[in-house]
């Protein structure tokens, strides 16, 4: 199998080089609103929201940020194919505006802008994010009442544009072969994830805290959760590329719009690490099920039915044709398109 892995320039709000209908799935992670760090981004799309935080209007500020975002979500639904998703990585900002403390429910926000675009309002995850426990003493301390609540989650947000994607021919069998383990499903679709680790640390400490970059595992998931082998992922806000290192690791081609060129190197680099991280991820997943079939025999209940690719039990039926990719090699073309291929784990690989 081969894929493609597109690295743009550009602008999310237009998406001008990504045609309508053509990705299946998009992951990504905005700049925040009302996150201080990401204050002059949306100052240098917005006047209005650059006016509002000179005036301290906290209110006008949250609103003129998110219709720029408003524009960024309108464009992901536009190519989009009909029945893709959209998982939308954001936190809450907590902040101190004129004087007073309060929080910016950015997550509600979006939700409430995606609905209006047509889009369909799918159960969302709560991401338990450790790294992010600053002070708890925040407000009053140990006095009532006037201490706050310390944020410790982000959210990520699955929508999706219209009815489910109905799969026929040989798209049924790929979906068949893009199927994940039983257990991995039970763990995949909770809706409080606690075992992503933080950013890995692939990155510079000045790129990582100004790039918001999360952990590739984050985007991994979603790619293996809501796209087929080979079918093309978006991310409008590429940032230092996590999302297209996912979509190489786990067989899916990418495209990855970011304005800010400085992060280009950044991004190529991802994709070259993702070659050996996918080769990794592939393996642990063979590893960790292998283990799960053990333990279940050991319980006296081993799984009743059987997966001839991989040479393992498996517990249901739809897991009897799921393949394992894995990345192989990289090669970037003169247009810096990156080139992968990849290969099926087999018995004795
Ligand atoms: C939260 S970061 C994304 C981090 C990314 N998920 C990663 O792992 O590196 C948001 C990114 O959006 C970029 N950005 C801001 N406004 C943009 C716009 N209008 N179009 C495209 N990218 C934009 C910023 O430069 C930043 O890199």
């Amino acid at each position: 199998m081969k894929t493609t892995h597109r690295l743009l320039t550009g602008d999310a709000r237009t998406l001008l080089e990504v045609p309508d209908a053509s990705v299946q799935l998009v992951v990504t992670s905005p700049p925040y609103p009302m996150v201080a760090m990401w204050d002059d981004a949306f100052r240098s799309m917005s006047g209005a929201a650059a006016e509002a935080l000179d005036a301290s209007d906290g209110g006008a500020a949250f609103e003129a940020m998110h219709a720029e975002l408003d524009r960024a979500w309108a464009a992901c639904h536009r190519v989009l194919v009909p029945g893709g998703i959209l998982c939308i990585n954001i936190g809450d900002a907590t902040r101190t505006v004129a004087g007073t403390f309060q929080l910016f429910p950015n997550h509600a926000r979006v939700l409430a802008a995606a609905s209006r675009l047509g889009f369909v309002v799918l159960p969302d995850i709560l991401w338990h994010k450790p790294t992010n426990s600053p002070t708890k003493f925040m407000g009053s301390g140990m006095l009532p009442s006037g201490a706050y609540v310390t944020y410790e989650h982000e959210y990520v947000l699955i929508l999706r544009k219209g009815e489910r994607r109905a799969f026929r021919g040989g798209a049924a069998a790929l979906r068949r072969r893009s199927a994940f383990f039983w257990e991995e499903r039970n763990t995949w679709f909770s809706d409080v994830w606690r075992d992503l680790r933080g950013t890995r640390q692939r990155l510079d400490a000045a790129t990582r805290k100004r790039s918001g970059a999360y952990p590739l595992g984050l985007p991994y998931r979603l790619i293996l959760m809501h796209s087929l082998q080979g079918e093309t992922v978006l991310d409008p806000f590429a940032g230092t590329g996590t999302t297209s290192a996912a979509a190489l690791a786990a067989g899916r081609s990418s495209i990855g719009v970011e304005r800010d060129p400085t992060l280009e190197p950044h991004r190529r680099a991802a994709l070259e690490a993702a070659v050996r991280e996918g080769h990794v991820r592939a393996e642990a997943r063979r590893t960790r099920h292998a283990a799960f079939v053990r333990e279940r025999t050991e319980q006296g209940r081993p799984p009743s039915h059987h997966n001839p690719g991989l040479g393992v039990a498996v517990v249901t039926r739809q897991e009897r044709e799921l393949v394992l990719t894995c990345p192989e090699s990289l090669a970037f073309d003169a247009d810096g398109v990156g080139h992968a291929r990849h290969r099926a784990l087999t018995p004795d690989a």
